[in-house]
């Protein structure tokens, strides 16, 4: 597709409500509180913290300069500016694409199907042998089909009258609903404790480089970084918009979002005395520890219950498009195809893959450490050091286009050189031993 017929933002919040909706969804609420609980609370989130502002804006802003600049999805946008040489590192991007969307319309399968118990017969008391039952199987796999169906459906609707629309839509309301559960929770008793719990920090724990190897893997993860979503969003940008204004505004809203969900899920875990369940099960303490907590609040917690599901789906909706769309607009820059059955085609083969994360949740847990650790901070130390090397000036001059401001980029690509790469090594290090010792652990 050639420049001049490529879709575009129909203007005005479109782009940033979408690039939001990317990145707000079940990493802010299921995976943090799940990552926050397996590494100690404070120490995490004051970790991650600092590298949403050191590692992820950076690398945010250098896929948002690739992507208008070249006006190209992924694999073409590091062709565009690098050569053909890049082409197997953007192929890298739709690989990661595959194996995240796959497990995690898996888990909005389960979102998906709380959300109409919660309506239709409530919350049940044995929360944990409910999760059990529906986690994996069958049941699993039937709800992320429906959710891969709806994903599609939404991104072969293009750009403006699809994605767009649904994000205009559905974001405010996702607004809402989290704020509205935060000024709940803050009425019930026992809430302290759990404040007190997210918020403080253990310093010796920050020295922990597992603990930085996950706060880094959740920053990319939560920020739809390290794999071209937010470069594919951006290449339907017009050369109207600051990107350093845009960086800014989604990472802090996707920011403050995870942090007021925070504010909703660690004061009913312990307002409930369920706190036991969150170390007991991490990848589903979300799943366990909340339906628990809501099912003993009786009526009105089948009404919280509802409202906090139905802000999980919406969220992990607006995610799961963007996910999507990067393989799909792959398709149609690459291969030529045309938009609907891209969307269709590539939405089967990703449920596809999907099948053995809703069979088995170890295989959900391998797929979320490879796909959600390890691609995602190989994918943004690859970014910074394309923009920050190859690029270079370049970039500068892109950034730029629209106003952005000089000494604000001249910072950036310091940090993409000097400071974004030698912290992303470390991570990638430790996320290698735990993937292989993983991998390890299943097939033996
Ligand atoms: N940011 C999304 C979330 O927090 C997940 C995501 C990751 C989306 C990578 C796109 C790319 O749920």
């Amino acid at each position: 597709m050639s420049n001049g017929t490529r879709e575009h933002w129909s203007g005005g919040l479109g782009f940033t409500l979408a690039a939001v909706g990317s990145a707000v969804g079940l990493g802010n609420m299921w995976r943090f509180s799940y990552m926050a609980a397996e590494n100690g609370g404070g120490a995490f989130v004051f970790l991650y913290i600092v590298l949403t502002a050191l590692v992820g804006l950076p690398v945010m802003l250098a896929e948002l300069t690739l992507g208008r600049g070249s006006q190209k999805s992924p694999i073409q946008a590091l062709v565009h500016y690098g050569g053909d040489a890049w082409r197997p590192l953007g192929a890298l991007f739709v690989a990661a694409g595959f194996v995240i969307l796959a497990y995690y319309s898996v888990i909005s399968g389960w979102t998906v199907r709380y959300a109409v118990e919660a309506a239709l017969t409530g919350f049940p008391q044995d929360a944990g042998a409910h999760f059990g039952a529906i986690a994996s199987g069958y049941p699993a796999v039937a709800w992320h089909l429906v959710f891969m169906g709806l994903v599609s459906f939404v991104v072969s609707g293009g750009i403006a009258s699809g994605i767009e629309r649904v994000s205009v839509a559905l974001m405010p309301l996702l607004g809402v609903l989290v704020l509205g559960l935060a000024a709940y929770v803050t009425t019930l008793d026992g809430a302290g404790e759990g404040y007190r719990y997210y918020l403080t920090t253990d310093f010796r724990e920050v020295l922990d480089f597992g603990v930085l190897k996950d706060a880094a893997g959740q920053a990319f993860f939560s920020l739809s970084l390290g794999m071209g979503a937010i470069l594919t969003y951006a290449s339907y940008l017009g050369r109207d918009r600051n990107l350093p204004k845009e960086a800014l505004l989604v990472a802090a809203s996707d920011f403050g979002v995870a942090f007021i969900a925070g504010m909703v899920v660690f004061p009913l875990v312990f307002a409930l005395g369920v706190q036991g369940d969150v170390s007991a099960s991490t990848l589903g303490a979300l799943f366990v520890t909340l339906p628990k907590a809501f099912a003993q609040m009786g009526g009105i917690g089948r009404v919280i219950g509802g409202l906090f599901m139905l802000a999980l789906v919406v969220g992990a909706l607006t995610s799961a498009i963007s996910l999507l769309e990067v393989v799909v607009s792959s398709a149609i820059d690459g291969l030529g195809w045309a938009r609907r059955s891209a969307a269709w085609v590539c939405g089967g083969a990703i449920a596809l893959l999907g099948v053995p994360a809703g069979m088995s949740l170890d295989a959900l847990g391998l797929m979320d450490q490879i796909g959600g650790n390890l691609l995602l901070v190989l994918g943004g130390l690859v970014l910074s050091l394309f923009v920050g090397w190859r690029l270079g000036e370049r970039a500068l001059e892109e950034g730029e286009v629209g106003g952005g401001n000089r000494a604000v980029l001249r910072l950036w690509l310091f940090m993409l050189r000097f400071v974004v790469p030698p912290v992303l090594l470390i991570v990638l290090w430790y996320s290698l031993k735990e993937s292989a010792a993983l991998v390890i652990k299943l097939f033996s």
